[in-house]
């Protein structure tokens, strides 16, 4: 493979190793993340997808290795000298997390007025109006998020996402809790996103289905390493056996022994033959 430069993507880790209390979650993970282009990061839950994207936004620092943006080093910037970077990202964590308390308008332009000083009325309303029409959700700027359903959240957190027009959008788990009609309607979202913005998108997700649809390039994540990387097909024909198992929803043989030997921690208060008839 050929070696990796800062100017080899719009994001590059060199190296990027991040250990926490003396275990390391990522090892030296070198990766270059192509501009306009959809990367989906997988793996088993607990390998570092959320830490890995953390250090992408420099929202965690790495213990040794480098991150660059657009070419410039951002793991050792200042907290002061990284909202210029952030403007230039936008965000949809695992969890959704809008302000319950502001209304959907307020939600909006919380990124606008944490990174700008836009304060015409006209301009901020036309900036939800916007945002909130791309993801079909113009009309809705005075609803409360308690009154909107899973699905509407995440467009919202969405629509959030890209108030400041980022250049790249992070995703953690966007159709978790979804079903597969609303995920769907996630994976559209961020299909259009790159078509009609040029958006480059990095999404965590567990669901290969989204993966599949809307990824031009998939990375698996295991032991703090990049296990498996390459575009659907490739990843759906992959021959390593953990790969298969974990794209296939399968449990190891490892982790079925792990759990025979934890079930016998049960046994005095679980007898099998309870359940006979
Ligand atoms: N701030 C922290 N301090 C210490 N350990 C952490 C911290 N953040 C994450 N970890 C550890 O790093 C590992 C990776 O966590 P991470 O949240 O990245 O997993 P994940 O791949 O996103 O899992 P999931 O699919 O369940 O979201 C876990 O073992 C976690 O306990
Ligand atoms: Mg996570």
């Amino acid at each position: 493979m050929a070696e990796i430069d800062k100017d080899s993507g719009i994001i590059v880790t060199k190296d990027l190793t991040k250990v926490f209390n003396g275990k390391a979650v990522l090892e030296k993970l070198s990766i270059a993340i192509e501009k306009g282009k959809t990367t989906v990061i997988i793996g088993p839950s607990g390998c570092g997808k959320t830490v890995f994207i953390k250090h992408l936004i420099a929202l965690l620092r790495p213990t040794a290795g480098e991150i660059f943006f657009k070419g410039q080093r951002i793991d050792n910037l200042h907290e002061r000298d990284l909202g210029k970077i952030r403007m230039q990202m936008g965000f949809l964590f695992q969890g959704g997390a809008l302000f319950d308390s502001a209304t959907v308008y307020e939600n909006i332009l919380f990124p606008v007025r944490q990174h700008t000083n836009i304060s015409d009325r006209r301009q901020l309303d036309e900036i939800v109006k916007s945002k909130l029409a791309v993801v079909g959700l113009d009309g809705y700027q005075s609803y409360y998020p308690a009154n909107l359903s899973g699905g509407q959240k995440k467009r919202v957190a969405l629509a959030r996402a890209i108030a400041l027009n980022p250049e790249v959008v992070f995703y953690d788990e966007p159709t978790t809790g979804l079903d597969p009609v609303r995920s769907d309607v996630i994976n559209e979202l961020i299909l259009k996103l790159k078509k009609e913005l040029g958006i480059t998108s990095i999404a965590v997700t567990h669901d290969m289905t989204s993966a599949y649809k809307i990824s031009d390039r998939i990375v698996m994540l295991h032991k703090g390493k990049i296990l498996a990387d390459g575009d659907a097909e490739y990843i759906k024909n992959h021959p390593n056996d953990t790969v298969r198992q974990f794209i296939l929803g399968q449990v190891s043989e490892a982790d079925v022994a792990a759990l025979r030997v934890s079930g016998t921690k049960f046994a005095s208060q679980f007898n099998p033959k309870d359940f006979e008839e």
